[in-house]
């Protein structure tokens, strides 16, 4: 089942999001329809407070990237597998060169940016059966998780432009949070009115 992406400009993807606990009902469920809502959009990451739910759960399959032909052949296998579900997660250390890329995010629609974040990351989580997990991630998977990471901390990546850039995108942000912008998958604007497909 493929659940409404919550646009730029709703108040769930500001808000404080909550930790998971062991009971939480039908979370395995939750999860699927997380990753059938995140490839029908052809995301390659997505996070709770994105489907509407504060909690601090997102998940990621970077493999989409491993076509980039300007990865060495290690990175590409690397990126290829890297398929994970994050509960509970925190990162521990940010650490590495500041590096560029250009980011765009299934609640902005049509909007991309450059965004500076640190290479490396230390992060800790819980995948689903609730086994503890460390990972150390550099590159595009660091890039992807630092990225869902932000919308569990109520942040989104327009938040890291330039001032410059910001107020070149004021209009097209106000263009989304109005629901007038056309997207090939189902979203959940601020103004309460639905995307018809
Ligand atoms: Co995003």
């Amino acid at each position: 089942m493929t659940l409404p992406i919550y646009a730029y400009g709703h108040p769930i993807l500001r808000q404080k999001t909550e930790e998971i606990d062991t009971n939480y009902p039908d979370l395995k469920s939750l999860v699927d329809k997380m990753w059938e809502t995140m490839y029908n959009a052809n995301g390659v990451g997505l996070a709770a407070p994105q489907i509407g739910l504060a909690l601090r759960l997102f998940v990621v399959d970077a493999s989409p990237f491993a076509a980039d032909p300007e990865l060495s052949e290690e990175e590409q296998q690397q990126i290829k597998q890297f398929k994970h579900v994050f509960i509970n997660p925190s990162i521990k250390v940010f650490q590495g060169d500041q590096v560029d890329f250009n980011e765009g995010c299934l609640s902005i629609p049509d909007i991309r940016g450059e965004v500076t974040r640190e290479d490396g990351i230390l992060i800790s989580y819980y995948d689903l059966d609730f086994k503890y997990h460390e990972l150390e991630l550099t590159g595009l998977a660091s890039r992807v998780v630092q990225h869902e990471y932000d919308h569990i901390e109520g942040k989104l990546f327009t938040d890291k432009l330039s001032p410059f850039k910001r107020k070149i995108l004021k209009s097209k942000l106000l263009q989304i949070e109005k629901g007038n912008i056309t997207v090939d998958y189902p979203m959940e604007f601020p103004s309460k009115q639905k995307n018809k497909l």
